[in-house]
């Protein structure tokens, strides 16, 4: 019987600064709000689907004024998912994409379907989006899923919990996350790369990097 998708959960509100959502939210303010072109190679997106809004704070700017989950991602978290990996977990070298924030507001924002490059994706979310409001992260069971709805015919869906640190495998199943229901709705997620000895940080793809950031 093969394994399916599984994640695994932290809730560790307890151990954040204790302003850190107002933190998150007045950076989020400030992200990269546009259309945002599919990603090369790991784009799961239907063919008639060029770009998809939603917003970035990009992670020079997290490392500058978010320091706290700067230091975070290369020491308490990297902690955490070293106990929910089997094998030796290593954070980015490359400051780009360590850790950025991604950020949804209103109802025609969602997240790009796609699976990931890296080995282990943490996310900590950091608004709520209770049931009915749209937001949730759902993978796909099927990893020939190549658009959003194939993903939603079978799938696990995870709703966001402010506080809740999540750990998973993105490599294999696409996943994206759901647009809001409420216009006057935002959500707030910091995405981290891990790396894992079988599959370092050389092996991301630099096709990716070019897209993103103009060099590899
Ligand atoms: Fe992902």
């Amino acid at each position: 019987m093969p394994l399916g998708f599984s994640w695994i959960t932290y809730d560790i509100t307890s151990d954040l600064p204790g302003n850190w959502q107002a933190d998150i939210r007045a950076v989020a303010a400030e992200a990269d709000f546009r259309d945002f072109p599919c990603t090369p190679v790991l784009s799961r997106e239907a063919g008639n689907i060029a770009h998809i809004a939603r917003g970035r704070v990009y992670a020079d700017r997290v490392r500058e004024n978010l320091p706290w989950l700067y230091r975070f991602y290369r020491g308490y978290f990297l902690q955490l998912a070293r106990e929910a990996c089997a094998e030796h977990v290593m954070p980015a070298l490359d400051d780009r994409y360590g850790v950025v924030l991604n950020v949804q507001r209103g109802t025609e924002m969602r997240f790009e379907c796609h699976v990931d490059s890296n080995p282990l994706t943490g996310l900590l979310f950091c608004t709520d989006q209770p049931t009915g409001a749209g937001g949730e992260l759902v993978f796909g069971h099927d990893p020939g899923a190549s658009d959003v709805g194939a993903v939603e015919r079978e799938c696990s869906v995870i709703r966001p919990h402010a506080g809740h640190l999540v750990f998973f495998e993105g490599r294999k199943y696409p996943h994206y996350a759901r647009p809001l229901a409420a216009e006057s709705d935002v959500r707030l997620v910091a995405v981290m790369n891990f790396y894992t000895e079988s599959c370092p940080e050389s092996t991301r793809p630099p096709e990716l990097n070019r897209h993103l950031f103009g060099s590899p």
